[in-house]
C-alpha cells in the first residue's frame, strides 16, 4: 500500500487507450490511494462512467453539472482536493486544449484549477503524436511544470507502428509510487535561491538592468520544492509566478535589498543556489525627479555592488552548500573555476553565451557543472526544468547523501 492516504484525480479522455484507466484505476486503488475520475465527454465513448465510478467508489465526474437534479460538479474544490492529477490516458485534442486553456469540459477546467502537480500519459496514433503542433503542446505542458509520461512504442490502434501508445498502467503506476517518494527526498531541508536580474534606479523611471528572466531560478526554486524542501527565493524583478506552495518569494529590486535578504536567511539553510543575474553596479546617487534631455552627453558614476554569493561564502559553513553561476563569453572554464574559488562556492554551473538556445530568455540552457574537487561535467541542451533537475542532483551528490548526514 504505497500510497495509502494520497488523493488523485484520474482524468480520461477520448482515446482507445481509455480501457486502460480501469487498469490503472484500479492498481492505484489497490496501493491505498483515493481516486476520482473525471473524464471528458469522449472518454464515455470509449468506456462507461459505470466501469470507472464502481471500481473507484465515487461518481465518475464528466459534465459541469447533472441537469436533471441541478447536482454542480466543482472544479475548483476538485483541484484543490488532490496531491495529484494524472491524466491517462491524454489525447492530442486534450492536451492542446491543456496547453491553451481552452476550459470546455470538466477535466480542462480542472486541470487548470488544480494546486498539485500534473503527469500527463499521452495516447495516439504515430503520426499524430509527432506533428509540431502536439510536439509544442506537449513542450508547452512541460514548462508549465507538469510531468510527461512518454508513450511507448509498439503497435497501435490504427496497424501502424510506432510511437505513441499509452504507458502500460504498472508503468504508470510505479511513476506516480516514485514520485511521491521522490518528494520525500529534501524533507525538513531548506534552501535559498536568487533568480532574475536587479535594476538600479538612475531616477524616477528608469534603471540600470538586465536581460535576465528568472526562468532558470525559478526551475530550480520549483524542483527543490517539489522534492519537499523549503525555498526560499528572493527575486528581482521578473513576470513568472511561483508553482508550489513550498517557496517563499521574497521580491526585491536592488542589489543591496537582494544582499540584505539573503544575510538574513542564509544561516538558517543547508544551502543557497545563486542564479541572479546581480547588477555590477549602481547609480552612485538616484535623481528623485526625471533626468531631463539636454543636448549635451550625460554621465552616470556608477559604483560597485556587493558580491552576494561572495558575502555568502564568507559566512557559509562546512554544511551548507553554496552553488553559483557564470556566464562566459570567452575562457570560460577558466573563468567560472576562477569564480568558484574567489566566492568560496561548492560548485559552479557555466553556461556560454556562445551556446544557441543557452543563457537569458530562453526556456532552454546547456550548462557545464564545474565542483571544488575538480570534476567537470557537460550536460546536454535541454529544458530549463530539466536543467534544474541536473543542478539539483548535483547539490544532492555533493551533499553527501542526504540521509547519512541528517
Ligand atoms: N553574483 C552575486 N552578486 C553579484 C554578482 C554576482 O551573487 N553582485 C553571483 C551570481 O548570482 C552568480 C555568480 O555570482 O551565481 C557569478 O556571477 P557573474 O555575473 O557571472 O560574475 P561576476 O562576479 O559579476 O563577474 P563578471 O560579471 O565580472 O564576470
Amino acid at each position: 500500500m504505497q500510497l495509502q492516504g494520497k488523493k488523485i484525480i484520474l482524468g480520461v479522455t477520448g482515446s482507445i487507450a481509455a480501457y486502460k484507466a480501469a487498469y490503472l484505476l484500479r492498481g492505484l486503488i489497490k496501493q491505498g490511494a483515493e481516486v476520482q475520475v473525471v473524464m471528458t465527454p469522449y472518454a464515455k465513448e470509449f468506456i462507461s462512467p459505470l466501469t470507472l465510478s464502481s471500481l473507484s467508489g465515487k461518481p465518475a465526474l464528466n459534465s459541469f453539472f447533472v441537469a436533471s437534479d441541478g447536482q454542480w460538479n466543482s472544479h475548483v474544490d476538485l483541484g484543490l482536493w488532490a496531491n495529484l492529477m494524472v491524466i491517462a490516458p491524454a489525447t492530442a485534442a486534450t492536451i492542446g486544449k491543456m496547453a491553451n486553456g481552452i476550459c470546455d469540459n470538466l477535466l480542462i477546467t480542472t486541470y487548470l484549477s488544480a494546486k498539485c502537480p500534473v503527469m500527463v500519459a499521452p495516447a495516439m496514433d504515430l503520426d499524430m503524436f509527432q506533428h509540431p503542433s502536439t510536439k509544442r503542446n506537449i513542450e508547452l505542458l512541460r514548462s508549465y511544470g507538469n510531468l510527461i509520461i512518454e508513450p511507448a512504442s509498439g503497435e497501435l490502434a490504427s496497424g501502424l507502428i510506432g510511437k505513441g501508445r499509452m504507458q502500460e498502467p504498472d508503468t504508470i503506476i510505479s511513476k506516480i509510487i516514485d514520485f511521491f517518494a521522490e518528494k520525500k527526498k529534501l524533507l525538513n531541508r531548506t534552501y535559498l535561491v536568487t533568480a532574475g536580474p536587479t535594476h538600479e534606479k538612475i531616477d524616477p523611471v528608469r534603471y540600470i538592468g538586465n536581460y535576465s528572466s528568472g526562468k532558470m531560478g525559478f526551475a530550480i526554486a520549483e524542483h527543490l520544492a517539489n522534492l519537499g524542501a523549503k525555498v526560499i527565493l528572493v527575486t528581482g524583478p521578473v513576470a513568472i509566478q511561483c508553482r508550489n506552495s513550498n517557496i517563499n518569494r521574497i521580491d526585491v529590486v536592488l542589489a543591496v535589498e537582494m544582499l540584505e535578504k539573503c544575510l538574513k536567511h542564509f544561516e538558517a539553510c543547508n544551502g543557497a543556489i545563486m542564479v541572479a543575474a546581480v547588477a555590477d553596479f549602481a547609480p552612485i546617487i538616484t535623481e528623485t525627479k526625471k533626468i531631463k534631455r539636454t543636448s549635451g552627453n550625460y554621465f552616470i558614476e556608477l559604483r560597485p555592488n556587493p558580491d552576494i554569493a561572495a558575502s555568502l561564502g564568507k559566512i557559509k559553513l562546512d554544511n551548507q552548500i553554496l552553488v553559483g553561476f557564470a556566464l562566459e563569453t570567452d575562457d570560460e572554464e577558466l573563468n567560472a573555476i576562477a569564480k568558484m574559488e574567489k566566492k568560496n562556492l561548492d560548485f559552479i554551473v557555466l553556461n556560454s553565451l556562445r551556446d544557441s538556445g543557452s543563457g537569458f530568455q530562453y526556456d532552454t540552457n546547456r550548462i557545464k557543472i564545474l565542483d571544488k574537487n575538480g570534476i567537470v561535467q557537460a550536460f546536454d541542451l535541454k529544458q530549463k526544468s530539466e536543467v534544474a533537475v541536473d543542478i539539483v542532483n548535483k547539490l544532492i551528490e555533493m551533499e553527501g547523501g542526504i540521509t547519512e548526514r541528517f
